[in-house]
């Protein structure tokens, strides 16, 4: 089992199971294919009132669009992201088709990115979202309209190798990745009351 592999106390999916955010891509450019695939994953994802808020900007190794984004980041992400093959730049757009406010715009790019994210998995692709970068520098950069608001920079690509990684980073890629207790997250009652759910013996079938 990798050292990723997330520990869980209950059984799920082996595509969530598995899925973790590297820093050490592999050079390898990403098959067009997959990544039509993710980003028509992030297309089909539920949206309030189905207004598909989400947005992308793809940028390729060596590109114009990938240069700029890898411009807007933080020393620390720059580090690393820079192995990666694919960035892409999430986007939600903070307004419906009246123009009114959707407060719901940055869960549902959220949700997207989560599609995105498995589809990936799906076809053997890692991917590692950020926040930290210079939004204004993204925003001017690729002369984002007013109503849109950017979220994070997303990396993708195949696992590459952690020895060619800064030192610092090194050590991250065979940490194991750890969680708040369920416990602590899912309440019943009130909130802070931990649900008796998992108290309750598992029904068999
Ligand atoms: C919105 C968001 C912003 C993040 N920003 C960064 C970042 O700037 N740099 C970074 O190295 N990782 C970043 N991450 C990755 C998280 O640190 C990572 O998902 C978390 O530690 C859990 O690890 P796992 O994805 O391997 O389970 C970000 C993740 C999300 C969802």
């Amino acid at each position: 089992m990798h050292i990723k592999t997330a520990s869980t106390d209950y059984p799920i999916n082996d595509l969530l199971r598995n899925r973790w955010s590297p820093r050490a891509y592999s050079p390898q450019p990403v098959e067009t294919e997959k990544i039509k695939n993710f980003l028509e994953a992030a297309r089909w994802s539920p949206s309030a009132s189905n207004q598909q808020p989400w947005r992308f900007i793809i940028g390729f190794k060596g590109d114009e669009t990938y240069n700029k984004l890898v411009d807007s980041m933080v020393e620390f992400n720059r580090l690393w992201a820079v192995t990666a093959p694919v960035l892409l730049l999430a986007i939600a757009k903070t307004t419906n088709h009246k123009g009114e406010p959707n407060t719901a715009a940055v869960y549902d790019l959220g949700q997207s990115v989560a599609h995105l994210t498995f589809q990936a998995s799906a076809d053997g692709l890692y991917v590692h979202q950020m926040g930290g970068f210079d939004a204004a520098k993204t925003i001017e950069a690729f002369e984002i309209p007013g109503e849109y608001r950017v979220m994070t920079i997303i990396a993708v690509g195949t696992i590459g190798d952690p020895e060619l990684l800064h030192e610092n980073l090194r050590k991250m890629e065979t940490t194991p990745r750890e969680r708040i207790k369920i416990q602590d997250l899912v309440f019943s009652g009130s909130f802070g009351k931990p649900s008796e759910v998992f108290n309750k013996q598992t029904n068999k079938q």
